[in-house]
């Protein structure tokens, strides 16, 4: 006989109010539902840098893992990674910490400052990981809402600080809105809370504005970068943060060992050599952002944000139709975007990753079809 328990006696009273994070989709899964092949497939859906070229990262991939010991454990404190990344942010390294993608690094804040009487501030709509941290932690997560132009009252966020508020999150540029907020309201917001602020920079490359040297003005300020949206190793995972000495010091002991593979550790020094090629690849990506932006925008039937990041967010307008069925559409026809309409804000609203001309032609020739254009 087969021993049977219910476990789920056993969860966790924290994940009460525990909502499953929605990912971008997965591959297999679509394929088999839509019955697609995988080479009729556009996924633009989450954000990669589709401009870097597969071939020109496996020669870089090639060259390091000459270097590399599979079978070895990598260095615990990864001190040439951080080095080399302090080099290329112009900081010290002991005020580097680095993991498995930017969402890896959170997690460690979080588990070093949040209990189940914490609370954590957001602006929403935002990127939706926070929420899911918090949840998994059986922690408060409040908001405020943007205003209608994406545009952050701060005053109004501040009024939502309580006695138990630990961490306040802001992403600029902002994922879905795809905006930047101001750098002086952002400026107010550290200045004024008193607890730990965190800038999630993920798509600073595309909007260049960074506010990472203020690490050393502000002690309550971490930012966060990740090397998935422009550098091209969303597949990898690599993700930092640059705080304080002194914080970081209590964080890294808490962060699970080994959190950043072998490969990612020897390849990213290495990356960071290749700056000329990055910095093309970026400014292909904004180019192509302009002119897919102006594209959109012809489409009478959407309303078109602007975007400083590698995605756009779009409204459709027209009648009878809403985000959900232009998602399924497009991806009968092997196209993935992202349905963000659930989103405080966001009614009908879908996100684009900006593709290759060759893809944002396909694109716009199907969204025009589906939106009778
Ligand atoms: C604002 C923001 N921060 C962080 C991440 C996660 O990045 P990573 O791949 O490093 O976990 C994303 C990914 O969509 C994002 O949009």
């Amino acid at each position: 006989m087969i021993k049977r328990i219910d476990y789920r006696k056993l969860l966790s009273k924290n994940l009460k109010n525990f909502e499953y994070y929605q990912s971008g989709a997965s591959l297999p899964d679509t394929i088999k539902k839509f019955g697609l092949e995988i080479k009729d497939i556009i996924k633009i859906d989450a954000n990669e840098n589709v401009f870097i070229e597969p071939s020109w990262m496996q020669e870089q991939i090639k060259k390091c893992l000459q270097k590399i010991n599979l079978a070895r454990y990598p260095d615990p404190l990864y001190i040439e990674t951080r080095k080399s990344l302090a080099k290329y942010f112009g900081l010290d390294y002991n005020e580097i910490i680095v993991g498995n993608g930017s969402d890896d690094v959170f997690m460690t804040i979080f588990h070093t400052v949040i209990d189940n009487q914490s609370e954590i501030l957001v602006a929403e709509p935002t990127f939706s990981m926070y929420k899911f941290f918090t949840d998994i932690l059986g922690a408060k997560y409040s908001y405020v809402l943007l205003n209608d132009d994406f545009t952050i009252d701060v005053e109004k966020l501040l009024s939502k600080v309580s006695k138990n508020t630990k961490l306040m999150i802001v992403a600029s540029p902002n994922n879905p809105t795809g905006n930047t907020f101001q750098t002086d309201k952002i400026k107010y917001l550290i200045e004024n809370f008193n607890g730990i602020f965190i800038l999630d920079e993920a798509y600073a490359a595309y909007s260049n504005i960074s506010l990472i040297d203020w690490i050393h003005k502000y002690n309550n300020l971490i930012i966060i970068r990740t090397f998935s949206k422009s550098l091209g190793l969303a597949g990898l995972r690599v993700g930092i943060m640059a705080l304080n000495k002194e914080l970081a010091d209590i964080l890294r002991p808490i962060q699970i060992p080994y959190s950043l593979n072998i490969v990612a550790q020897y390849l990213v020094p290495q990356l960071l050599k290749e700056k000329e090629y990055f910095l093309k690849k970026i400014e292909e990506v904004k180019k192509e952002r302009e002119w897919l932006f102006s594209e959109l925008t012809k489409i009478k039937e959407l309303k078109v944000y602007p975007s400083k990041t590698n995605f756009i967010l779009a409204r459709v307008l027209k009648d009878g139709l809403n985000a959900k069925i232009v998602c399924e559409e497009l991806i009968k026809s092997g196209i993935i975007i992202r349905d963000r309409s659930k989103v405080p804000l966001l009614s009908n609203c879908i996100r684009i990753t900006v593709g290759t001309r060759k893809i944002n032609l396909i694109l716009l020739k199907q969204l025009k079809r589906i939106l009778g254009d």
